[in-house]
């Protein structure tokens, strides 16, 4: 079955039957969402926001609400709609709920990082569950926008810099989040930010995106177009503009792309307040003028500002706007709300509160959250095997602004979270070592401030020690919305710390605890070991502690390049050949820096080896419209039960337009015990053989292909086929 085609003859009928009935301001009114959370008081009527969206809500003005306290606030709305409207349509009830609702999961880049779509999708899932016992159908989540700028704060929220591993999370996080059991227990999920978002120049949030349709197509829109495939039921379009067009007004991604290309049967919503933005953008002389743009493109649903229900039906009656615009918005919004099944149940149900939250979070929730944590963690460096820690080391000195913090492990987008459901990293590492082990701590330096006053402490503490561990990394306020950053160095005063304690010549072990990559090549030249652990929700402590003393072998891969400097941005696997060959003055490269990064794409350590045999395939020339089948033996060449993530990666070595040196064509997550090894089989289909043409066609140009399998996006052997004519 076509997964985006969901609508069926009797929600369309019936929509249109809900819609015959409507009179124009209903109809704007479906197409109006307020924040529930912003409540300012307006000076002239002494009303607040609240007062004014409840008075709307009763007039059957007002489609959908987001930022609700809980069950109650939305089961009392859905009520106010059922005895005073005619129609009686339902509330839309949205939140964000981008990694996790009151069980907070690693952050999105985390999960990417654990090359487990399918555990992302349990997260997903997990988190509309919880979400439902609050009357939330909708949640804004996933995040698919491809970003190459670890300046960019939301690259947090993201799953990477790569289009194809992007799609396969879109898919699995939308076939999650959209849980579908029935009336009250169903979830619309919201792909965002539609388009270009993580593309904002300079990695400043928000800002301009000049991008070529084929960049447009072959990096960005992926994800989305997945994200449709498997059934999203809404979109939502980005604060961004796109070439001289914001989103918001942008008929060619609304309409075109997803309409006319993709079919899309479900919402498209705006970002918050975009509308009224397209002002400031200055495409819109005022509201009348945003609304007309905005109607025009495709837009069907206005987040917040509220000029749908200001100007729709006004511009309607002037002729200026088609009411059958308005008419298929609308049809579309209802639609939704009869797939959701809120008609036959707008109350949070009994069923829907069993995972009500209140007094304590559902174990199996836990247990997921905790799992997700520990196969977000990357190994980013071992030396001296000084992971993992021995459990019958005397003394452990845990030092570090970020060793005791409950908030900032749940990282950005966690309202819903609370900083006490979190074990942090020192009471994971407490929980974990027996009565013989000593524990010391100190905090040794501030993440916002330069001092070093707690500089002689720390160094006193590491000197009793056996073995430091330093937990570094930046609060949960550094990443997210209108987080970004210029330096992508460690904040505060943790460069110095992490420098003074490493002087003395202990074993050190760095934890990174941040929302994005750094650039910190000097931490190599400090540590033995260092543990990229992310901001990575409720479990995070008791997940590091399980790599630290090894009961769990690190198994996450870089799904965004960790750059050497900040001026090498954007810095990413993916990338072209210039013209100029290597070697020599005129080549492209920097006079001050290299141009490899610091840690590539898809890297990561084990505490076990993993000896990949050679490519076997049976035959290597095929024809266009053939697959090509290989395979690789792996073994576990070490002493340790261990997972790899198993990468294959293509190049059309000559095409009629430049191709990427490499592009992740496929993955497979494996887990082999000691000795163990088993065959991987990977199947290169024209998915992966195809490109867009010089006409911007989708077509598999016969020639040769360089295909590699391995450990990351610089490793791995490689094998040559031939398509022919
Ligand atoms: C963000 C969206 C979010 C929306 C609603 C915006 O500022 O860009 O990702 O869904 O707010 O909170």
């Amino acid at each position: 079955m076509n997964q985006h085609k969901w609508t069926t003859p009797e929600i369309r009928s019936k929509a249109a039957e809900i819609l015959s009935r409507m009179s124009l301001e209903e109809k704007a009114g479906q197409m109006t969402q307020y924040d529930w959370g912003f409540n300012p008081i307006n000076p002239d009527t002494g009303l607040s926001q609240r007062d004014v969206i409840i008075d709307q809500i009763a007039q059957g003005k007002v489609g959908s609400v987001f930022n609700l306290p809980g069950a109650e606030q939305a089961n009392s709305l859905q009520k106010l709609i059922l005895d005073k409207t005619a129609n009686g349509i339902p509330l839309l009830i949205g939140r964000d709920v981008i990694h996790g609702y009151r069980t907070i999961f690693p952050i999105p880049l985390a999960q990417s990082s654990a090359w487990n779509p399918e555990l992302a999708g349990k997260t997903a899932a997990a988190s509309s569950r919880e979400a439902q016992t609050d009357g939330v159908a909708w949640v804004f989540a996933p995040m698919i926008d491809v970003t190459r700028d670890p300046r960019w704060g939301r690259i947090a929220e993201s799953i990477g810099e790569d289009p194809y591993l992007a799609s396969v999370y879109a898919k699995a996080w939308v076939e999650g989040a959209q849980t579908d059991d029935g009336p009250g227990l169903a979830t619309a999920s919201c792909p965002k930010h539609f388009a270009a978002y993580g593309l904002a120049e300079a990695g400043r949030d928000y800002n301009t995106v000049d991008i070529s349709d084929r960049m447009l197509r072959e990096v960005i829109l992926p994800p989305f177009r997945e994200a449709v495939e498997s059934g999203a039921l809404s979109i939502m379009a980005s604060f961004n503009e796109i070439n001289g067009t914001p989103a918001c007004a942008n008929r060619y991604l609304l309409t075109t792309i997803l309409r006319e290309e993709w079919g899309f049967e479900g919402i498209v919503v705006s970002d918050y307040n975009a509308v009224q933005e397209l002002i400031t953008h200055g495409v819109a002389a005022d509201e009348e003028e945003a609304c007309l743009l905005s109607i025009n493109a495709g837009l069907d649903m206005d987040m917040s500002s509220g000029i749908y229900i200001r100007y729709l039906p006004k511009l309607v009656r002037e002729g200026k706007v088609d009411e059958r615009l308005v008419d298929e918005a609308v049809l579309r919004i209802i639609a939704v709300k009869l797939k959701l099944g809120l008609f036959e149940q707008p109350f949070v149900t009994a069923i829907a509160s069993e995972y009500a939250t209140e007094s304590s979070l559902p174990p199996e929730h836990l247990s997921l959250a905790r799992q997700s944590a520990r196969e977000s963690i990357v190994l980013l460096r071992n030396e001296k095997e000084t992971l993992p820690l021995s459990r019958s080391t005397a003394s452990i000195a845990v030092i570090g602004p970020l060793a005791k913090s409950l908030q900032d492990p749940l990282g950005c987008w966690s309202f819903d979270g609370r900083p006490d459901d979190v074990v942090s990293l020192l009471e994971g590492i407490r929980q974990s070592v027996g009565s013989n082990t000593a524990i010391h701590y100190t905090q040794g330096c501030d993440v916002e401030s330069d001092s070093d006053a707690g500089l002689d402490e720390a160094l006193e503490t590491a000197h009793q020690a056996d073995v430091v561990v330093l937990a570094l990394g930046e609060t949960y306020l550094m990443s997210g919305e209108a987080r970004c950053r210029t330096s992508l160095d460690l904040p505060g005063g943790q460069r110095k710390l992490a420098e003074a304690v490493a002087a003395l010549g202990k074993p050190v072990v760095a934890v990174l605890i941040t929302g994005r990559p750094l650039a910190i090549p000097w931490l190599q030249d400090c540590t033995d070991s260092i543990v990229q652990a992310w901001h990575l929700g409720v479990q995070s402590g008791h997940a590091i502690a399980e790599v630290l003393f090894g009961d769990y072998n690190p198994s996450g891969r870089l799904t965004a390049t960790f750059p050497l400097n900040v001026g090498q941005i954007p810095i990413y696997y993916y990338r072209k050949n210039t013209g100029r060959p290597p070697g020599g003055v005129y080549t492209s490269y920097y006079i001050d820096s290299s141009t490899d990064p610091l840690y590539p794409f898809g890297y990561g350590l084990s505490y076990t080896s993993f000896r990949y045999g050679a490519i076997r395939y049976e035959k290597q020339r095929i024809s266009k419209d053939e697959a090509f089948e290989l395979s690789i033996e792996i073994t576990n060449t070490g002493t340790r039960e261990g997972e790899e993530v198993v990468q294959c990666y293509i190049r059309d070595e000559v095409a009629s337009v430049t191709q990427p040196l490499k592009k992740l064509a496929a993955f497979r997550k494996i887990k082999l015990a000691p000795g163990e090894t088993t065959t991987v089989s990977f199947t290169i289909s024209e998915s992966s053989l195809a490109i867009l043409d010089a006409d911007m066609n989708l077509t598999v140009e016969p020639g040769h292909f360089t295909i590699w399998i391995g450990a990351n996006s610089s490793a791995g052997e490689s094998v040559r086929l031939t398509v022919e004519a």
